[in-house]
């Protein structure tokens, strides 16, 4: 009896729940307070956490020889994430493996911080049209929370030399003016390099100074696990986002310091769906990320060749470079199905902002029609409904394994 009674379970486990798909993460409900938790709060203790993928962007190709070398060959990061929310406040941890320590110094320009970012959609009405996974797109905005680590900075005049700027004795102030001397320099000296951003795309970003919005980020090195480990907490409503529903769409990044990561160069996940414990709703939205389109990848790869994909993309490593449009050799690790058909179908729907226009005129990824962004790929939406789907299935297989 005993192993008849295993088996059933273990097809009952392998079939999933049986009420519907699981969001990929879970914010339990707390009572307590959480408007300023860090990783250090005992209530990390309760939290469940899930196992969140983070693959490098590739989406972009940098002018910078050395930062590609380093990065030819990156693998994705599994990350672990929990989250935990109240009235007010939602809070999430990520936890990321991470061999080194990179702490930004100062103002330095060549000095490359580790750090994390948590995004979340200005709207998820629709959970078929989130906003692009890299920073937003026009007319679909996300909210990002940025966390670097970053040591003290004291610059009164940006001239970077520090030690004598901050010792006042070496001044030749006074009175008033030395206390105001003081003054700037407590209010320039911060270890805390935190940000908030809307953002419509990359190149778009516009920091979130009004204090409308409630955020606290830290972070924080396991030296034992060689991990970082960083917290955000944030209001569940503001003028930007509204996360008050039963599941809400999240995505996570991480930059290496010691790979010169910055800006694109990073890792990041798909939208992951966060259902928040005890809220009505949000099946749809957790069945839209999690839904894996029946095609057949090896069709789908056929087809791929056969439509000139590659002629705007590369596509798989062994591909060159291409500046006509995104690389496409980590999108099946970063997008969900959903997205990656709407690429194929409507590609103007949220378009990839590409290359600085000005330094790259050559390779403009849109056209401006009466102000409106048109991209320059191809549609093709008039390819039948299974060779879509095998695209889509071969799409998602391009990504890097896990380290
Ligand atoms: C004429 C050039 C061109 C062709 C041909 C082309 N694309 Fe694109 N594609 C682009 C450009 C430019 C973008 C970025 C602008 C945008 O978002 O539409 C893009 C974006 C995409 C994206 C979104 C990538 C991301 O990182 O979010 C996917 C997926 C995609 N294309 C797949 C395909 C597939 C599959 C084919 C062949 C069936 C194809 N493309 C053919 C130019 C092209």
């Amino acid at each position: 009896m005993k192993t008849i009674a295993t088996t059933l379970l273990s097809a009952v486990l392998a079939s999933g729940s049986l009420w519907g798909a699981d969001a990929a993460v879970t914010a339990l409900k707390v009572n307590s307070d959480l408007s300023t938790v860090s990783y250090a709060s005992d209530l990390w203790k309760k939290a469940t956490f899930s196992s969140v993928l983070l693959y490098p962007q590739t989406t972009i190709r940098m002018n910078d020889k050395k930062a590609n070398a380093m990065n030819a060959h990156n693998k994705a990061k599994k990350a672990m994430v929990a989250a935990l929310y109240n009235q007010e406040n939602i809070v999430f941890m990520i936890r990321w493996p991470d061999s080194t320590v990179n702490v930004q110094k100062g103002m330095s320009t060549t000095s490359y911080a580790d750090g994390f970012a948590v995004q979340f959609a200005g709207n998820f009405s629709d959970p078929n049209a989130l906003p692009y996974i890299g920073m937003g797109s026009e007319g679909r905005p996300v909210v990002l929370h940025l966390q670097k680590v970053a040591k003290d900075i004291y610059e009164p005049n940006g001239n970077g030399d520090v030690a004598h700027q901050v010792n006042r004795n070496q001044t030749d102030l006074f009175g008033k003016e030395l206390a105001a001397f003081d003054k700037k320099v407590a209010s320039l000296g911060s270890s805390d390099y935190e940000r908030s951003f809307v953002s419509e795309g990359f190149r778009s970003m516009t920091e979130i100074k009004d204090g409308s919005n409630h955020s606290y980020a830290r972070i924080h090195y396991l030296q034992n696990k060689k991990s970082w480990e960083g917290t955000l907490s944030r209001a569940l409503k503001d003028d930007y986002v509204n996360l008050n529903a039963g599941a809400i769409p999240v995505a996570f990044a991480v930059w290496d310091g010691e790979k010169m990561g910055r800006d694109g160069l990073k890792h990041l996940s798909a939208w992951v769906s966060v259902k928040l414990q005890g809220m009505q709703g949000g099946e749809a939205l957790i069945k839209a990320l999690d839904t894996k389109l029946t095609g057949d990848p090896k069709a789908g790869k056929a087809a791929v060749a056969a439509n000139g994909c590659v002629g705007c993309h590369q596509i798989e490593d062994s591909d060159a470079p291409n500046l006509m449009g995104p690389s496409l050799r980590n999108v099946g690790g970063y997008s969900t199905a959903g997205y990656l058909k709407e690429s194929l179908l409507k590609p103007s729907a949220a378009i990839v902002p590409g290359y600085n226009r000005n330094a790259h005129s050559a390779y403009p990824w849109y056209t401006l029609d009466k102000g409106v962004r048109v991209s320059t790929m191809t549609d093709f939406s008039w390819l039948d409904e299974k060779t879509q789907n095998d695209i889509v299935a071969y799409l998602q297989t391009l990504k890097a394994e896990v380290e």
